[in-house]
């Protein structure tokens, strides 16, 4: 057995969760380098996996700088979730995450992501295929508090199967499938999880700020933190969650304008050395405004980057942005949060 759930959140209890076409090796170099320990990739299709698309091979790249590094399975069928689920481990990921929290309607009428919150049967045969076809290393579930149902009863029920089925742990996001990503992350239902099962329960939604990740420990008691939108073009937040998660007086840091140009430019570097110039230049376009939130004139900045596909104008783009930037700004915030 590689290193367990318990091991990796006792030196990680802050975990980046796994979002489509964020998470990408770009995207955890960066983090990384700045305090990120643990980080999840994008989901990948457990069909398209076994299937060998070159696509779904592409997302999982990664380095050896890269770890620890968990990979997530969306599907259903049992048979092809064991097969994809023994392809991960051979790639040498450190953790395999089961995708039962996707809310997308393509997804959920195919009976995967949240769909499977509704057939907790179903969901119970997939986990246990999976965990006879991994040897080594840690398989858990990440889900919503229920499908439509506001209670986190259908979260505890698959908690529970996940158990039964020998899983490591669950990651439970505060909302319904109906909610997508509207109103808040509920953190009680979260503790209604961690109340019903022994495995590591660990706590995700909303979280911004280190105040959020303290309430959402307190209120929740999970033993682990997953940030998905915070960590978007901030990439410093880690850090400072690292801190409070483990009882420390961590002040906030707060990068400087400096710092915060220097990062963008180096994202960008990262995105043309690992994705090539083209793709680099369209994942730039929403890169842009992660970095840019909140801060002065940022609309000329963003519109001028969608129009071009060559890396070098960005460079130019972003450098003459930052240059323009009076000494104070707010400091970095959670875009996807802001509806930006
Ligand atoms: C653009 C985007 C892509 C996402 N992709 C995934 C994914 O691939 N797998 C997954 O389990 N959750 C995915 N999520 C959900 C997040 O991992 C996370 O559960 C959710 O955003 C709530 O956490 P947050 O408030 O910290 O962002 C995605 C969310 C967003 C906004």
């Amino acid at each position: 057995m590689d290193r367990s759930v318990e091991e990796l959140l006792k030196d990680s209890p802050v975990i980046q969760s796994p979002m489509a076409a964020c998470t990408d090796l770009p995207f955890r170099l960066i983090a990384r380098e700045r305090g990120l320990a643990f980080s999840f990739l994008e989901m990948v299709s457990a069909q398209a996996l076994v299937r060998d698309n070159e696509k779904t091979r592409r997302l999982l790249q990664s380095t050896p700088q890269d770890r620890p590094l968990g990979a997530q399975l969306l599907g259903c069928d049992p048979a092809i979730m064991a097969e994809a689920a023994r392809i991960i481990e051979d790639m040498g990921f450190d953790w395999l995450d089961l995708n039962l929290g996707c809310p997308v309607r393509k997804v959920t009428a195919n009976g995967e992501g949240a769909a499977l919150l509704k057939e907790p049967d179903k969901a119970a045969a997939v986990f246990r295929a999976v965990k006879g076809a991994v040897k080594r290393i840690p398989v858990t579930v990440k889900t919503r508090k229920g499908f439509e149902d506001e209670s986190g009863d259908e979260a505890v029920a698959v908690a529970k199967r996940a158990e039964a089925e020998g899983l490591s742990a669950v990651t439970i996001h505060g909302r319904t499938q109906k909610q997508g990503y509207t109103g808040r992350s509920d953190y009680s239902a979260i503790g209604k999880v961690k109340a019903a099962v022994k495995i590591p329960v660990i706590g995700n939604g909303d979280v911004v700020s280190a105040q959020d990740a303290l309430r959402l420990k307190q209120e929740s008691g999970c033993d682990g933190v997953m940030i998905g939108r915070g960590g978007l073009g901030n990439p410093w937040i880690y850090r400072t969650l690292e801190g409070v998660m483990r009882g420390e007086e961590t002040p906030a840091y707060v990068p400087t304008v400096l710092e915060r140009r220097e990062t963008l430019l180096k994202h960008l570097e990262y995105e043309v050395q690992y994705c090539g110039e083209r793709q680099a230049a369209l994942n730039m376009r929403r890169i842009t405004v992660w970095y840019t939130a909140g801060l002065p004139n940022n609309k000329p900045l963003r519109a001028a980057v969608c129009r071009t596909m060559d890396c070098g104008e960005i460079r130019r783009l972003i450098e003459d942005f930052f240059a323009a930037l009076p000494e104070t700004v707010p400091p970095p915030q959670a875009p996807l949060l802001l509806g930006e």
